[in-house]
């Protein structure tokens, strides 16, 4: 019901490149302003309202339509994909010994994000109807599992969610970002880093990571995808170089007593970041950090990056590694994506890790610009789903890493 007890019709549509963006970018800036006095940030998808979902392998985008104007007053993006949920173990083929591996188990899985309602419509049920609408589209296209995730502090949409619409809570990964500073970072020349072309990486993935939990089956297209950077590889050095790598396969059957890895996401040419409300002088503070760094490089210090108007982030996915040294190695490799991302103009390097992920001591960051709790919500699509060793995933317990697809970022 509208005002004064009219009825308001609510459309729930797809979106129509054509005709929908300046009506979506409206909604998007209506609710991003954030309390006066307080520091926000604002997301500019830069001229692609679906561009959060379009590497996807289905995802589709919805819009909330009202009054005789036709006037766009929300919209919801969703995505499907087919991820590891659990994990079996099978007689191992290749030992005649009576050994088991572990081998993935898979279900597809659907995934909300980018919810809005223009502040002057809400609670007239329209988030409702979107994320329902969603679920019907979930439903079409088999996908077993919805989640989504949000802020712990986001009231509106966890009551949306648990409350309204069967979400549980479930996982609550670390969003951890580290600043570019002004100088390059120095790495330890204990380390070598070698970089995989997609066809060993994929090797690699598969083999130690596809019973993570949300490892994406399809990581070759992830890994193939123009906006992922490179794969890197580290290792201590007298081990294996650049120019003695044998391949994955070889590599993993003989590896050194620690290794990690990681692979670099360019979320730089999908969408843009600002932090606006700070104070004048935070910012000049901040300016000069960052010249005083310029000027003496190899002091290393820890400068406050241009984060007060538009900047680009590289993602950080596919973290991993082996061994009593591996920390430090994820350590090394962090720095070699610093380089690579202050090369690239970028404003800060962001990471999402388990809360329980023990390579996680690795990854420097700032405590002030990273969120220690993002809570992952998940609710199962089909009541009498349920995958046969896993049983029901939303009641699972949680393993030590999750593996958190750069495409949804
Ligand atoms: C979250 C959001 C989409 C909700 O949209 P909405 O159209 O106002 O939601 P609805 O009217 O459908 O509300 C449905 C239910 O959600 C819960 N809810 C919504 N807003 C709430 C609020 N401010 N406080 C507490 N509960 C709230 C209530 O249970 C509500 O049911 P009720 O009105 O019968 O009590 C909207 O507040 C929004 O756009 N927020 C900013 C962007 C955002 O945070 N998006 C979510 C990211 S995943």
């Amino acid at each position: 019901m509208g005002v004064e007890g009219v009825e308001v019709v609510v459309v729930v549509r797809e979106f129509d490149s054509k005709k929908d963006v300046v009506g979506v970018e409206d909604v998007e800036r209506r609710c991003e302003v954030g309390p006066s006095g307080k520091l926000s940030l604002f997301t500019d998808l830069l001229c692609d309202p679906i561009c959060r979902v379009r590497h996807s392998p289905a995802f589709i985008m919805l819009v909330a339509e009202m009054g005789e104007e036709k006037e766009i007053v929300g919209m919801i993006r969703g995505c499907i994909k087919t991820v590891t949920c659990g994990k079996k173990f099978t007689r191992n083929a290749k030992t005649n010994a009576e050994t088991f591996k572990p081998v993935p188990v898979y279900t597809k899985l659907a995934y909300i994000l980018g919810l809005r309602v223009s502040p002057s419509h809400r609670r007239m049920g329209i988030g409702l109807k979107l994320v329902r609408r969603m679920e019907e589209w979930f439903r079409e296209n088999g996908a077993e599992y919805s989640y989504m995730a949000t802020d712990n502090d986001n009231l509106a949409s966890v009551k949306l969610f648990t409350d309204k619409c069967g979400y549980v809570k479930f996982r609550t990964p670390s969003i951890l970002v580290n600043p570019v500073f002004a100088h390059r970072v120095r790495l330890s020349d204990r380390v070598t880093v070698i970089q995989l072309d997609p066809s060993d990486a994929e090797v690699l993935y598969r083999r130690r990571f596809s019973t993570t939990e949300f490892f994406p089956r399809d990581i070759d297209s992830v890994l193939n995808n123009k906006l992922s950077l490179g794969t890197f590889l580290a290792v201590p050095r007298g081990t294996y170089s650049v120019q003695n790598f044998p391949g994955s396969d070889r590599f993993l059957d003989h590896p050194p007593e620690s290794w990690a890895v990681l692979s670099v996401w360019n979320s730089k040419d999908v969408f843009t970041l600002e932090i606006r409300g700070a104070s004048r002088v935070k910012r000049a503070l901040a300016k000069t950090t960052r010249i005083v760094d310029r000027a003496f490089p190899w002091l290393q210090l820890p400068s406050v990056p241009e984060l007060f108007r538009p900047f680009g982030l590289h993602f950080l996915y596919g973290l991993g590694g082996e061994g009593p040294r591996a920390v430090n190695l994820v350590k090394a490799l962090c720095g070699y994506a610093h380089n690579l991302a202050k090369a690239c103009g970028c404003g800060v390097v962001a990471t999402e890790v388990s809360s329980s992920e023990p390579l996680r001591l690795g990854i420097p960051h700032w405590k002030k610009l990273s969120c220690a709790e993002d809570l992952w919500c998940i609710k199962k699509l089909g009541e009498d789903y349920c995958d046969g060793s896993v049983g029901d995933w939303t009641k699972s317990p949680p393993g030590w890493s999750i593996f958190v697809d750069p495409r949804e970022v």
